[in-house]
């Protein structure tokens, strides 16, 4: 194969999620299937040992993600906490660990759904395009993740601080791993107001989809009100649903002066 095939299957197959090499030479899957079936090895069982020692119970993740998350007293330690958790396997195919962006402690704290390429290359929550629009919409009415003042800041995470391969949407069971952390992740940042940028923060935290009927309706969750948005990556390809966009901009504009 010509090298500069190998190397675009190369990045093709990361961008996939293989994250190892499990041997030196290449398997011909397509020649093994050929083979025909009477031919194949039978499969050979090994005989369960005689007194095989007792297995430890097998680690709860979800208890461990929430005894890791109480545990941690301020977000420094919280980030530290689920940089160290084991159990997601999305951890091994990701370059980083992306926890926050903007000012803790803003009156205004957006949840997104997990990082992309982007922001798995930088480290930090929607600074690719998406990111870009959202600093857009943000700044339309006066708040800014770079702003000192809590009142005008943006405090920014997602429900997955990992990069699923492909852009994929998060799994059920990777999602309610992260969510003991999330859960945290909000009371720590003590947050006036939470928005959830589409659909996989919605299931996160009000533990239901259909953001095109959900948006623009304040609700309650995590004794906080939160309004679920359109995700950005949504009116890149959507423009027309910018309008709605833009009304839900307003209501929290309004709900932040007391309106
Ligand atoms: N989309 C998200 O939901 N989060 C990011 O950080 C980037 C894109």
């Amino acid at each position: 194969m010509h090298p500069r095939y190998r190397a675009a299957l190369l990045a093709w197959l990361a961008e996939m999620g293989a994250d190892e090499c499990i041997g030196d030479a290449g398997v011909d899957r397509f020649a093994e299937s050929a083979v025909p079936a009477a031919v194949r090895q039978p499969l050979r069982v090994a005989a369960p040992a005689a007194a095989a020692p007792a297995a430890a119970p097998a680690a709860d993740p979800v208890a461990e993600a929430q005894a890791a998350a109480a545990a941690a007293a301020d977000l420094p330690a919280l980030a530290a906490a689920q940089a160290a958790y084991e159990h997601c396997a999305l951890k091994r195919g990701a370059r980083s660990f992306v926890f926050a962006d903007g000012l803790a402690g803003a009156r205004v704290m957006v949840i997104g759904e997990a990082p992309g390429r982007d922001e798995d290359l930088e480290g930090r929550p929607f600074v690719g395009r998406a990111g870009q629009l959202l600093d857009r919409m943000f700044a339309a009415i006066g708040l800014a993740r770079t702003a000192a003042e809590p009142a005008q800041a943006l405090y920014i995470t997602n429900v997955m601080p990992w990069r699923p391969p492909g852009n994929r949407e998060p799994e059920a069971a990777e999602m309610a791993m992260m969510l003991p952390f999330l859960r945290r992740h909000v009371a720590l940042a003590a947050p006036d107001v939470v928005v959830l940028m589409g659909n996989t923060p919605a299931q996160a935290v009000l533990g239901q989809r259909g953001i095109t009927r959900l948006r623009g309706q304040w609700t309650e969750a995590w004794g906080r009100p939160v309004l679920p948005m359109l995700h950005p990556a949504y009116l890149l390809r959507q423009p027309a649903m910018k309008r709605e966009a833009w009304a839900d901009l307003l209501a929290l504009r309004a709900r932040l002066d007391g309106d």
